[in-house]
């Protein structure tokens, strides 16, 4: 087992990771682990982009407002404004490292002169963008830095496995983690002063997502395994528009279609939206998902249809190149047809609990991105505002942990990796069947609409794929599908009993045996020190 010792280990080279990285002095040794190459994160993956308030008809009470209105009454008001507050630096800072956002052609509007869009929720235009690949300019940007800068080391293919938290102290405090090299098929050992989860969100735990094969939810399962509280797993929100395609995986039709004045259809082309929402089309993203889906069941249909075709074709091929380009490739030419779309699970608005600075529960453990539960996004998260809250707290963990730097002492030691009793996997299937099982119930019964027969079903197949995982691990060698088979039975595990705890409707979380709000709510809090109750 190779010993890495560095200042700050960051486990996830997203949006967040690159954030913490580049923000930490460069007197500090900083080492990013990526699960893959590092652009393969949800971060590469966006195209709307980023909400901030940057037009001078705007301002930040209606940002506040709006993101607590799609939030659903449980969005906490001190990480809302500090999101919120610090959104035109945040942007300022990418145009200084040199993301390309797109101009405005002609005319007024938008401080600095960029084209700003419109999503679900926003009562403002108010979504800076690379056109429909705003995911792809901002990676490119924090790629190109962090590789100029000398003390961070780039780590790829490299899955960390779990925290390693010394408690010799008298307090918990987090000292590293194992981390399994996929490349040579070793496992070692990382020390750090400080930790910084940033792995993304969970989103694979459902058979459809939008997210990449990355999104297994490691940093919330370490983070629990580790003793860490995690918040509002219930609130896993389904994006409404996905690409609906017997031969291709779902990729998403940007909801920036809608701002633009894209039509959601039934199969007949009739409008609907608004029989749902006086919001229509811009409705929070719960409202329309759940819209959809009730249109679907209803029709028995396959999926409805997204229209944009009203707007000339260069508007459309200049604004959404993405996905015209990858309808063109189906056969769908978006300019003269609509789209088929259907919703797919998109972003896991709960995780890990963290403070205003992004620590955790355990000293020298902080958590940023998706993977977090800052408060800022309460029952439904508003369009856009996920990769800002990237650089908001990636910004003030960096401080929090800079200012502690000196004072904190370098670990020196861990106990080993043992793999001494175990042996190398004899039956693949058992991974592959399970990780099968497992995305196809939570699609099932812990979806969009559920019912408290559906979450107790699912929690009987989590809790008997949860002790064969359990047994598999410790008898065989690990791999990277059982590494996050063993991660997706733990989330899957931690949103179905949030979902059983919450007895109301809320935001994204639809149970029929519960339709109604709750005068009083609260997060749904889970507690490693609570064990989850055997069922
Ligand atoms: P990610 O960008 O997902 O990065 C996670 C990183 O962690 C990856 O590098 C991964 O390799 C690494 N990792 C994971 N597990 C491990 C492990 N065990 N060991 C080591 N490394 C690990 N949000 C917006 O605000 N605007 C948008 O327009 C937008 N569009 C989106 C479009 C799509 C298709 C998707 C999927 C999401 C979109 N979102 C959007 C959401 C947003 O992109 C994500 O929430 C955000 O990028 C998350 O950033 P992150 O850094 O937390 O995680
Ligand atoms: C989109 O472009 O529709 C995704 C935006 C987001 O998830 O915030």
């Amino acid at each position: 087992m190779a010993t890495f010792s560095h200042d700050v280990l960051i486990i996830g080279s997203g949006a967040a990771g690159l954030t913490v990285a580049l923000k930490l002095p460069d007197t500090s040794d900083v080492a990013v682990l990526s699960k893959g190459k590092l652009n393969n994160a949800s971060t590469w993956y966006a195209q709307g982009g980023v909400a901030a308030v940057l037009d001078k008809t705007d301002s930040l009470e209606s940002h506040v407002k709006d993101t607590h209105i799609a939030g659903a009454g449980l969005c906490h008001d001190d990480a809302v404004r500090k999101t919120v507050e610090n959104g035109p630096d945040a942007i300022r800072w990418l145009i200084d490292l040199g993301v390309d956002f797109t101009k405005l052609d002609e005319g007024d509007g938008g401080e600095f002169g960029y084209h700003l869009t419109r999503e679900g929720g926003h009562s403002h235009r108010r979504i800076i963008h690379a056109a429909d690949a705003t995911g792809i300019a901002i990676s490119r940007a924090l790629i190109e830095n962090i590789e100029h800068r000398k003390n961070v080391t780039l780590y790829e293919d490299r899955i960390a496995v779990d925290l390693i938290i010394d408690n010799s102290n008298g307090e918990s405090r987090c000292i590293g983690a194992y981390v399994y090299n996929s490349e040579t098929d070793t496992t070692d050992l990382f020390l750090a002063k400080f930790v910084v989860l940033a792995a993304g969100g969970a989103s694979k735990v459902y058979l459809y997502t939008t997210n990449p094969d990355i999104a297994t939810g490691d940093g919330i399962a370490m983070a629990w395994r580790a003793g860490c509280r995690v918040a509002n797993m219930e609130f896993m929100q389904f994006h409404p528009t996905c690409l609906y395609h017997p031969k291709a995986k779902a990729s998403l039709v940007t909801e920036a279609i809608r701002g633009e004045g894209g039509r959601l259809l039934l199969p007949d082309g009739q409008r609907f939206m608004h029989r749902f929402d006086e919001r229509a089309e811009l409705a929070p993203r719960d409202v329309v998902a759940r819209a959809i889906d009730y249109e679907m069941k209803r029709l028995g249909a396959d999926c409805l249809y997204l229209d944009i075709s009203h707007r000339p074709a260069d508007f459309i091929i200049n604004h959404f190149p993405t996905v015209y380009a990858k309808c063109l490739q189906l056969g769908i030419d978006i300019t003269k047809e609509p789209m088929p779309i259907v919703p797919a699970a998109h972003y896991t608005c709960g995780g890990v609990i963290t403070d205003l600075n992004g620590q955790t529960d355990i000293s020298g453990l902080y958590a940023i991105g998706e993977t977090a539960s800052t408060g800022l996004h309460g029952a439904n998260r508003m369009a856009s505002n996920s990769l800002l809250e990237c650089f908001v707290f990636g910004e003030a963990a960096s401080q929090h942990m800079a200012e502690q730097m000196s004072a904190i002492p370098m670990p020196t030691s861990a106990p080993e990796w043992d793999e001494s009793l175990v042996t190398e996997a004899e039956e693949d299937v058992v991974i592959a069947h399970n990780w099968d099982e497992l995305r196809r119930f939570m699609w099932d019964y812990v979806g969009i609409v559920r019912t408290t027969k559906r979450l107790e079903r699912a929690w009987h197949r989590a809790d008997m794929l949860k002790k064969e995982i359990a047994e598999y691990y410790s008898n065989y060698k690990i791999s990277k599908d059982l590494l996050e088979l063993r991660n997706l039975v733990v989330i899957a595990e931690l949103i179905i009993r949030s979902a059983q705890a919450r007895k109301e409707s809320r935001g994204l979380h639809h149970i029929l045996n519960f339709p109604d709000l709750l005068a009083e709510t609260h997060d749904t809090v889970l507690s490693p020190a609570d064990p989850l109750p055997e069922k």
